[in-house]
């Protein structure tokens, strides 16, 4: 699958429109700071994006991220920007054509953001084994990746590797595709199907289990919305299969716990994330509003106490006492919308 991937990225697809899905359409709002950001990026760059969400998640100042298949450097290149001179971004893919666009513009958007050198560098490399890269235990305080794992064959082994590189309190924040269902191998043999980010993958529950079983214990939905198919053809082969597109936050934070406990704890937003006065999103359920007390599971509060955003917030309470299972934990499907329903709504402008 490997070889079959690089043909598809590096010789099959030219530009963004050759694909035949609404994968790498962003369809929801892109925050006002990143729009300056985005449209600073090189248009080669841009033309070969390949991604199916926003990668960009809050406070990167400073931070060292590792981007798991990096493509053409679409989202290198923005998080180079959002770090700061002070921070660094490295870029791992597999593929000679992705890399080489990517490399050709490193001086170009060095001199555009007014760096006096790069703070980004592209490995060519497996996402699957790092270790050859020598990326060290514990060296990137964020891993994000962007519609990628799915084509990998060994899913378990990009997971645990995310978790050695990752700092104590770190967190791998991804975009990709996921089934309603698990995806036959029929339809997994199929090296177009395959290539356009589909039949690999993973059923959503079966990513949960994955990435627990990795040690991501609590992995956080941030957005998600339906995948459609722009081609006729394959709609027909792939039958009752729906796909989405998900965006999840994973933090290394080994004490996490199975199932979000109650400890009576609160915390409360000080507001002072940069470019979010008014709220602080840690994923789809939990949206904190600045100045307000909100009751949080015992994970939550971890994820905020041990992570980069511990400043930003006041924490109320202790793990003196258990009061049970948090209100509304559960298992069910996370993402909101089928495909049919999303057909029924207001189409919004793609990326
Ligand atoms: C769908 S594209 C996404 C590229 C980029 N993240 C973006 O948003 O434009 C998938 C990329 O992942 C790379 N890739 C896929 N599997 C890989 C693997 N196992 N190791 C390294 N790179 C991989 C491909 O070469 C390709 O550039």
């Amino acid at each position: 699958m490997h070889d079959e991937v690089k043909k598809y990225y590096g010789e099959i697809l030219v530009s963004s429109s050759d694909l035949q899905t609404d994968a790498c359409c962003t369809d929801s709002a892109m925050p006002d700071y990143l729009k300056g950001p985005l449209a600073d990026i090189h248009t080669e760059v841009s033309s070969k994006y390949y991604g199916c969400g926003l990668v960009a998640p809050q406070q990167l100042e400073g931070t060292r991220i590792l981007d798991l298949g990096s493509g053409s450097g679409r989202d290198c290149y923005l998080l180079s920007r959002l770090v700061g001179e002070t921070g660094f971004v490295v870029g791992v893919d597999m593929t000679d054509e992705q890399l080489a666009v990517a490399n050709r513009h490193l001086q170009w958007h060095t001199e555009k953001y007014g760096y006096s050198k790069p703070n980004v560098i592209f490995h060519k490399g497996y996402i699957e084994k790092l270790d050859e890269l020598d990326l060290a235990d514990e060296s990137f305080d964020i891993i994000i990746s962007n519609c990628v794992i799915n084509l990998s064959p060994d899913k378990d082994a990009v997971l645990r590797e995310a978790w050695r590189v990752l700092k104590p309190g770190g967190e791998l924040y991804f975009s990709d595709v996921y089934s309603e269902r698990r995806v036959p191998q029929a339809l997994v043999s199929d090296p177009r199907l395959y290539g356009e980010c589909l039949s690999g993958a993973l059923y959503w529950n079966d990513f949960l289990t994955l990435a627990r079983g990795s040690g991501f214990s609590d992995p956080r939905l941030v957005e998600d919305r339906p995948l459609t198919i722009d081609n006729p053809e394959i709609e027909q082969i792939l039958g009752p299969h729906n796909f989405f597109s998900a965006t999840y936050r994973l933090f290394k934070i080994p004490e996490l716990e199975g199932s979000c406990e109650d400890y009576g704890q609160a915390v409360i937003y000080r507001g002072t994330v940069a470019h979010h006065p008014d709220h602080f999103a840690l994923d789809k359920e939990h949206v904190f509003e600045s100045g307000k007390v909100v009751p949080v599971c015992g994970n939550s509060w971890r994820m905020l106490q041990q992570s980069r955003f511990v400043d930003h917030f006041e924490f109320i309470g202790n793990w003196n006492s258990h009061f049970g299972i948090f209100n509304g934990c559960g298992t069910r499907m996370p993402f909101t919308q089928s495909v049919e329903s999303a057909a029924d709504s207001t189409p919004t402008g793609c990326c």
